[in-house]
């Protein structure tokens, strides 16, 4: 396998690097310096240059709910962009197989839980994240359009909420989790008595390290070959209040958790139905409070001024 990983240094594309070794595969990657995903031409030029027989899609534009809002124009057209240059170019450059990565944000809004793969297109699309979702729902129809007219083996796969290292720990920015950690830390050593958070606490929300989403990504190159998207999460969730007991126990901060209710909660639960991809054998291997553990000892190494 000469397997190309678009995105090489995100969260995602890192822990593929990891989980590559072992692997056997020959791996390709360009920084965004080297090769702009957004240039179509470049594109191609790399793809006849270096003749990569696996692609995996995990460059994006990605960002949070404010982000999304504030850029609609760019996460839709980057988005659609960059898919569309490495799934086109992959099947022009003879690729034999290419896993293209969206979300669960592709989902509909009030999509029975746990969401299962043939909820897609069933409903309304939360509105904040609409155009980065309906650029990932494009890329599934483009791979699902190459493999009904050429017979391509381009897959789909849409992950839950993923942390663990290079995650983005920025508070303006980050997502729960890493935002948790940050919070958390910076009260600790602050030396606060307590934290206040946003909400009820009660939402269930389900959390999947990044090193067993790159875990179940080479499986899925090795052993699925249909046009569905399959989902890629751990099938449990927690309540917000569970994690931030988990957090605080992982950053040491003793003092108190207060719920500022006032503050809107969201969708009560979001949960993946993952017995497709159990059914191929596939099980994650990291608990949350190990994950959480590392995430915040990688938190330490190496992010600065925290
Ligand atoms: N994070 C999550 O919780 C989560 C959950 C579900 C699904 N996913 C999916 O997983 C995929 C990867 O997400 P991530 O969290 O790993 O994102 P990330 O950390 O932001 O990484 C994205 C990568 O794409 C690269 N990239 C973006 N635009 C580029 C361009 N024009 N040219 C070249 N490279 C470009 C970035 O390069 P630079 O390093 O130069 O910026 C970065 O390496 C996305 O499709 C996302 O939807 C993520």
């Amino acid at each position: 396998m000469r397997l190309y990983i678009a995105g090489h240094r995100g969260l995602v594309g890192s822990a593929l690097m990891r989980a590559a070794v072992g692997t056997g595969a020959e791996v390709l990657t360009r920084t965004r310096a080297e090769l702009d995903l957004l240039d179509a031409a470049a594109v191609r030029k790399f793809y006849v240059e270096t003749q990569p027989t696996h692609v995996i899609v995990a460059a994006a534009k990605v960002g949070g709910i404010k982000a999304n809002n504030d850029f609609p124009v760019e996460f839709l057209l980057e988005n659609l962009t960059i898919q569309n240059n490495l799934i086109a170019g992959a099947y022009d450059a003879g690729v034999r197989k290419l896993l293209f990565l969206g979300s669960s944000c592709i989902y509909p809004k009030f999509a029975p839980q746990p969401i299962r793969e043939d909820s897609l297109l069933t409903g309304a699309l939360e509105p904040t994240n609409e155009p980065y979702a309906i650029a990932k729902i494009a890329g599934i129809k483009l791979c699902q359009a190459y493999r009904r007219q050429y017979g391509a083996d381009f897959i789909s796969a849409m992950p839950t909420n993923l942390y663990g290292p290079h995650d983005n720990f920025d508070p303006l920015t980050s997502h729960v989790l890493p935002a948790l950690i940050g919070k958390f830390h910076r009260a600790k050593q602050a030396g606060a008595s307590s934290v206040t958070l946003w909400g009820s606490g009660t939402p269930r929300r389900e959390f999947l390290h990044v090193d067993d989403l790159a875990r179940a990504c080479y499986l899925l190159l090795e052993r699925y070959e249909s046009p569905e998207p399959i989902n890629v999460g751990t099938g449990e969730d927690v309540t917000i209040r569970e994690l931030a007991d988990l957090v605080r126990a992982a950053v040491g901060f003793e003092g108190e958790i207060a719920w500022d209710a006032t503050q809107p909660d969201g969708t009560p639960r979001k949960l993946l139905d993952v017995s497709r991809l159990k059914e191929l054998g596939w099980q994650p291997q990291v608990a949350l409070p190990d994950g959480i553990a590392a995430a915040y000892q990688w938190y330490l190494d190496n992010v600065p001024a925290q």
